[in-house]
């Protein structure tokens, strides 16, 4: 039995101006995420030569059993219904990476604590835990890059259009500074801070999200873009004031950042309550993370006054929150 994991994350700045190609921050959320375990099942039926290729009705010899993204069943049972099917395609590309085949038959099990559609990453994690679990059931090695390539041709089918700040976050579990189609940088925390994480409890496509702002940026580019560059220097001075462990100063950055968010469209009643619920017991800036609509909100808090953040959060209607230091 080989087994992976693979962590949610949260986006602290930047997001849609990413996609844009300004930068943004994010870091791994290691409290949540994705266990992929692979067993090679040797049965009487099986044998070396009986090597699942991918030409000769493979996905029948998959099993998957993923209860928490409602999957069950043989890979072919729903790649019928979905095309592609991001599983499938998970396991092409990886074997096409490692040049190899399929043995015999595999179980495929896939549990995972991250909530669907909600700004935590739970696609990306599942596709980067899968491409390692399987690498090591066949005994293989696969560098972070090749994981983190493979991540980002499946998240095209989740999101359309991604950034690329999903995978890349996941696939190196490390905070990043991201700017697309710009080497990977790993950025330091130099003091640790704490942040509060809501789960609003409404799923939200980011596709749909990202969709209607590219539509906004289509009307009036101007005016977005300045919008857009106006993210990106926020996302600059955070990376400099966590750089400088100038906490106070992240807290205000946030709220900038939810109010540029908002003016694009992407927060929505619930959020806003949230982020004014942080704000007003003593976070020291808040703000929605990840597409929005729905998802999550993030609030930057003293150590000693996020449980009671935590439960005002609660109070407000959020449906999960998490209390975690970023160092
Ligand atoms: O997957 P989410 O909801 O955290 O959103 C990703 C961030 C976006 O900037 C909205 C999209 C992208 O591809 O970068």
């Amino acid at each position: 039995m080989s087994s992976a994991f693979a962590p949610g994350k949260v986006i602290l700045f930047g997001e849609h101006a990413v996609v844009y190609g300004r930068p943004a921050l994010a870091i791994p959320l290691p409290q949540i995420g994705v266990t992929v375990s692979i067993e090679i099942v040797q049965s009487s039926q099986s044998s070396p030569e009986q090597e699942i290729s991918l030409t000769n009705n493979w996905k029948e010899r998959v099993s998957i059993e993923a209860p928490a993204i409602g999957r069950a069943g043989s890979l072919a049972s729903f790649s019928k219904l979905q095309k592609p099917d991001p599983l499938a395609l998970t396991i092409e590309k990886t074997l096409e990476v490692l040049n190899g085949t399929l043995p015999y038959f595999l179980n495929i099990s896939i549990t995972s604590t991250i909530p669907v559609a909600s700004g935590f990453g739970s696609g990306a994690a599942v596709t980067v835990a899968l491409v390692r679990a399987l690498t090591s059931s066949l005994g293989k090695s696969i560098s972070d890059e090749k994981v983190n390539q493979i991540a980002f041709e499946i998240e095209k089918l989740y999101h359309g259009t991604p950034s690329g700040i999903d995978n890349t976050v996941i696939t190196y579990a490390n905070p990043v500074y991201f700017k697309k189609n710009s080497p990977i940088q790993i950025f330091q925390v130099q003091s640790p801070f704490t942040l509060v994480i809501a789960d609003s409890g409404v799923e939200a496509a980011t596709h749909e999200s990202v969709g209607d702002v590219r539509a906004l940026w289509l009307v009036d580019p101007k005016r977005y873009e300045a919008i857009f560059t106006e993210i990106g220097s926020l996302v600059d001075q955070a990376r400099d004031a966590i750089q400088n462990g100038d906490i106070e100063s992240l807290g205000a950055f946030m709220n900038q950042n939810h109010i540029l968010l908002r003016e694009i469209s992407v927060s929505s009643p619930l959020l806003d309550r949230l982020v004014l619920t942080a704000c007003t017991n003593g976070a020291l800036g808040a703000k929605l993370s990840g597409g929005g609509r729905g998802g999550n909100i993030i609030a930057l808090a003293e150590p000693k006054k996020a449980e009671f953040i935590k439960s005002s959060l609660y109070s407000a209607g959020a449906k999960s929150v998490m209390i975690t230091t970023v160092e």
